[in-house]
Parts: structure tokens; sequence; C-alpha cells
């Protein structure tokens, strides 16, 4: 498509932000391969927030079978209309698999509709925001090679982080990184020689429990250790909430409990959460719509480092 990769100046990744190429949407990828890790869910925070700062949103979900994101949207446009409020919506699109029987033929058929769909979209929205399923499928793999910042929400738990690296359970060190760390670096890589820009990779905790539980202070060491070897940048991400389950079926986001839009009524616990959310969104450091296009200089970021390496 026109709007193919532009020449890297050097592969590297470790990015506190992504550039933006002018004229084109900024591209945010949300992965994990470990299921239900709350992607639809922050996929649809972080667009709404992106909207009431004024910026123009698409969302693309990769997951059509399952169609939570899409589902999300339907609900909130749904409730637009009982409620006769105006809540501001991001333009939505699917990519669904490919039913053709021959995996080329299946993979050649869904890059050319995934690109249709942000071709749709690249030259006239400042965010596109993909929802990629809880598996490794083709189209997340491609959608990977194309962020210009990931987003990898993770469930506060040592089951959910076993996607990302091995740990030993005496010591807590990381024994090596495992499938979702190896599947981003192979992305990375292909990218860098595709002459695409490097992407900024952020880690957001979810469903962070409130009470200072050892797992909770456990996860937050490996991580850390973790972002040193194979290179993301962690976020402080969400406390776990029922508000998050409540808002589904409304198509609301905490964000727009302020509105007065007839939604459920903020609370001291959702005003904390709004935070969070807010947090989040600021901690992704997003290149702002209007920030010119970067300059082709040397990157100064330090080389990708080997996820298989030691350390
Ligand atoms: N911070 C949170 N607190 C409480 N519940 C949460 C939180 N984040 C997400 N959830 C809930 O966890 C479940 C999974 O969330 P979500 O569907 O966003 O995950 P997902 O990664 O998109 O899942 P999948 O991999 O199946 O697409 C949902 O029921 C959602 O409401
Ligand atoms: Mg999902």
């Amino acid at each position: 498509m026109s709007s193919g990769f532009q020449p890297a100046p050097n592969p590297s990744i470790a990015q506190t932000q992504a550039a933006r190429t002018a004229g084109r949407a900024h591209l945010l990828v949300i992965g994990n391969e470990k299921g239900g890790s709350g992607k639809s869910t922050a996929a649809l925070h972080i667009a709404v927030s992106l909207l009431g700062d004024g910026a123009k949103v698409a969302t693309l979900d990769l997951d059509a079978r399952q169609g939570t994101l899409g589902r999300y949207i339907e609900n909130r446009a749904a409730y637009c209309k009982r409620k006769g409020v105006d809540l501001p919506m991001p333009v939505h699109a699917a990519v669904p698999l490919s039913i053709l029987p021959d995996r080329a033929a299946a993979e050649a058929d869904e890059r050319a509709r995934f690109e249709a769909a942000l071709e749709q979209v690249i030259g006239a929205v400042d965010f596109v925001i993909i929802d990629t399923p809880g598996s490794d499928t083709h189209l997340s793999r491609l959608a990977h090679t194309w962020a210009d910042t990931l987003l990898t929400p993770l469930n506060d738990s040592f089951i959910d982080l076993d996607l990302l690296a091995r740990v030993d359970p005496d010591t807590l060190k990381i024994v090596r990184p495992s499938i979702y760390a190896e599947a981003v670096w192979k992305q990375r890589q292909l990218r860098a020689v595709q002459g695409g820009r490097p992407v900024d990779w952020i880690v957001m905790r979810n469903r962070l429990s409130s009470l200072a539980a050892r797992n909770k202070r456990d996860m937050g060491t490996v991580l850390a250790a973790l972002a040193r070897r194979i290179g993301f940048r962690v976020a402080a991400g969400l406390s776990e909430r029922v508000i998050y389950k409540e808002l589904f079926l409304n198509g609301l986001t905490l964000l727009d409990l302020k509105r007065g839009n007839g939604g459920p009524s903020l609370t001291l616990s959702h005003v904390a959460a709004r935070q969070e959310v807010r947090d989040l969104v600021a901690a992704l450091n997003l290149p702002r719509p209007d920030a010119a296009a970067p300059s082709a200089a040397p990157a100064t970021a330090p080389a990708m480092p080997d996820p298989q390496a030691a350390g």
C-alpha cells in the first residue's frame, strides 16, 4: 500500500516515544497471545480517551470471530440511541480470518484485507488502535509488524507471565524469554528488515490486587528485570475492579461516567479507576496528532537486545 514502511535509521528498539510519520495515523497494536488479559477493554478505554482529547481514532478488530471490541462499540451506539446522548465513537472495522483452505492463499487473502482496512483509515485519522486475538494467528503476527506502539496488557499472575518468560520458582530469575516475547522479537526484526521505524513496546499490568500481596511484589520484580532484558517499558496499569465488567453492556468506559449521560453514577473507586486509565494513556506517551514528522537523524537508543542473551 502507498503508506508503506519508511526507511529506518537503524533497527534499535528501546524508545520512550514512538515516532509519528506526517500525514499517517499512528498505529497502536494491543497484543498478548494469552486470552483474557484485558486487550479489548484497554482498546476501547484508550480509544475513548484519545477521542476525548479531540483526536480522530479508528479501531480495527482482528478477533472478528469473538468480536468483543465490535460488540462493545455496537453496545455504545445502541446506548447513545436509547438515552439520546452523544458519545465520541471511533471508526470501527473488523478483519475476519480467511476461509480459503490453502494456507498460503489464506495468508495472502488476510494480508490484502488487513491492508485494505488500514488503507481506509490510515490517512484520515490520527490513531488506529488494533485489537488482536488471545492466540497466535497470521493476522495478529501481521499487525505486530505494523505496530508503531505495542501495548501488552498482562494479568498480574505468573500464569500469564509464563508467555513472556520462564521464571525460576526459587530465585525468581528469568530462565529464558518464552513464546510471546520471542514472537515480538521476530516481528521487530522483520519490521527492521522491512525498513520500519522501531516499535515502542509497553507492558501494562492489569487486574492488580488492592492488597500488598507477595504475588504483586514478585510480579513487579520479575517484570522490571524482564523489561531490561527484552526491551519494553512497564506501565503501572489497572486495578481489579468489577466496574470494567459492568460497563460492557452499555458500551461505556470509565471516561464516560463524568459526562452525565445516564450511566452509573461516579463513586470514589470509579474516580480512582478513571485516573488509572488516564495514567495508562499518559504512560503510552503517544505522539500528539499535530507533532511534526521525526527527522531522519540516527536514533540514539541502544541496539536491539537479543532476548536469548544472558541477563
Ligand atoms: N482491570 C480489570 N478488572 C476487572 N475485570 C477486568 C479488568 N480488565 C479486564 N477485565 C475483565 O476481564 C475479562 C477479559 O477482558 P478482555 O475481553 O478485555 O480481555 P482480552 O485480552 O481482550 O480477551 P481475549 O484474549 O479473549 O480477546 C472481561 O470480563 C473484562 O471485563
Ligand atoms: Mg479481546
